[in-house]
């Protein structure tokens, strides 16, 4: 019986033992159609030459004897393409493991594929709350970030894209200071290319930040109106004037850059959607984030959430362009055995950063373990040399968590935007303070140009 999971040890298996046929092909995919079958495409040039094309027949024969089901018969197998890049339009395409010229062409029904990673932008930070489990405090930690760094004079852009269960605006604009529009709005008015009737009204600032500012696009305006039947439509992919199509996620991009320039904030703070969901594909890999905040209670379920989306990044091998971006948040820290909790926090993460995410580096000599300046500075060249990975004591790791407490007086709240109206900053700083002193420490930092 062969399933979804052998397709891609088995094709291992018998491109190996074409190996030779495999290296006359300048270049080789392997297209994995919308139901889960494969098919080889090949360049164009090899349907001329006969010695290869019966090498190429018996591979084909091979892969379909070891995939069964999930392989096109033989003679239907193989495909001819003028160009690789021709045929990789539209689909997820990764090299794949263990060869060096051969791609994986993964075509999927859903277009977030969590492994085209943007490169970080270099204009305004831009910071994702992340989470692979719902109602950890995510938006909470968010708002509550809002206002630490607008206490402190930052100019700060909050976006809610957590269309399928908005709700972070109210918790930063009473009612009568939310916009008529939202972002819903703006994606729904582009496709007929009307944004600009909404462009101006889908911003309100909040009247809880002091000294700076805060901007706040809520995913809807004041009134949802017919809010399904926008929101059933945001994901249409436009049409450009040369006849190429742009997706959804670039058009919200579009929109970003469109708010940056209007706001010009110095940080834009991104409410992803929860778990492996489209949206939150967008915000942690298209939008260029420079911070990915990854939110986890400690528990079997978040890891193992966590390591399926780091066992992605690991064989489409992306995890170099992620990796330094990436910081676990421990959620919701409750207040009895505390240090314990946050032990098993870092334990469990550092397990699956080390899997698939850190490079395998050899074991640092004894003298680097220790929590001394010197030791530190030991592991870093230790590091710098092996190549990238951390200690799991080292506070400066992805791995090594922000602590949010968990605080009665946040929970169950009826109107988080009442609690924030009346906080003061030693509270925020007594539950959210390492989260907000590590969003600033980017803010600090120069861009550096490329
Ligand atoms: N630090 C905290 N201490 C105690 N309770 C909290 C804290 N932060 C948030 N909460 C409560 O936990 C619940 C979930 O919070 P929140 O809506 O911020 O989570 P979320 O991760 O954004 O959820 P969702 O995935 O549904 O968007 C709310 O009732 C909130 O008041
Ligand atoms: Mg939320």
């Amino acid at each position: 019986m062969t399933t979804f999971e052998q397709i891609l040890p088995r094709l291992t298996e018998v491109l190996k033992a074409h190996q030779k046929t495999v290296d006359l092909l300048e270049w080789l995919l392997i297209n994995r159609d919308l139901n889960g079958r494969v098919r080889l495409i090949v360049p164009e040039a090899i349907e001329m030459d006969e010695a290869i094309r019966d090498q190429m027949g018996l591979l084909a024969e091979r892969l379909a004897a070891q995939l069964g089901p999930h392989a096109y018969p033989a003679e239907a197998a193989i495909l001819y393409e003028t160009s690789r890049e021709l045929a990789c339009q539209g689909a997820t395409s990764y090299p794949l493991e263990r060869f060096s010229h051969v791609w994986l062409l993964d075509r999927l029904a859903t277009e977030g594929n969590w492994a085209q990673i943007a490169a970080e932008t270099q204009g305004s930070r831009r910071v994702v709350f992340f989470s692979i489990k719902g109602g950890v405090g995510r938006s909470t930690a968010l708002a509550a970030t809002a206002w630490a760094l607008a206490q402190a004079g930052k100019r700060v852009l909050v976006l809610d894209l957590d269309l399928e269960s908005p709700g972070l605006s109210s918790s930063l604009l009473p009612p009568e200071r939310q916009p008529a529009f939202g972002i819903t709005d703006w994606l729904v008015e582009d496709l007929v290319d009307n944004a600009a009737a909404v462009f101006d009204n889908m911003m309100a600032t909040s009247d809880l930040s002091r000294d700076g500012e805060i901007y706040v696009v809520p995913a809807h305006g004041a009134d949802p109106g017919e809010y399904i039947s926008k929101l059933g439509r945001v994901w249409m992919s436009k049409g450009r004037a040369d006849g190429s199509r742009e997706n959804w996620s670039a058009r919200l991009q579009r929109l970003l850059a469109d708010l940056e320039a209007e706001v010009r904030p110095d940080v834009v703070l991104i409410d992803s959607r929860a778990g492996i969901d489209e949206v939150a594909s967008t915000c942690v890999t298209d939008l260029g984030a420079n911070l990915v905040l990854l939110f986890a209670l400690e528990g079997s379920q978040t890891w193992s959430g966590y390591r399926i989306l780091f066992e992605h990044w690991r064989r489409a091998q992306v995890a170099e362009a992620m990796r330094e971006r990436l910081k676990v948040v421990a959620a919701l820290v409750p207040e009895t055995d505390r240090i314990a909790y946050l032990e098993g926090v870092r334990e469990h993460a550092y397990e699956i950063f080390i899997e698939s995410l850190y490079d395998e580096i050899a074991p640092p000599p004894t003298e680097a373990i220790g929590p001394a300046p010197e030791d530190k500075q030991r592991w870093r060249v230790h590091q710098l040399v092996e190549g990238w990975s951390f200690d799991e004591a080292d506070e400066g790791a992805p791995h090594a968590p922000w602590p949010v407490n968990w605080h009665r007086s946040f929970a169950g709240l009826r109107s988080l935007q009442g609690r924030l109206a009346v906080i003061d900053a030693q509270e925020v700083k007594a539950i959210f303070g390492p989260l907000i002193e590590g969003v600033s420490s980017i803010l600090d930092t120069e861009n550096v140009d490329v």
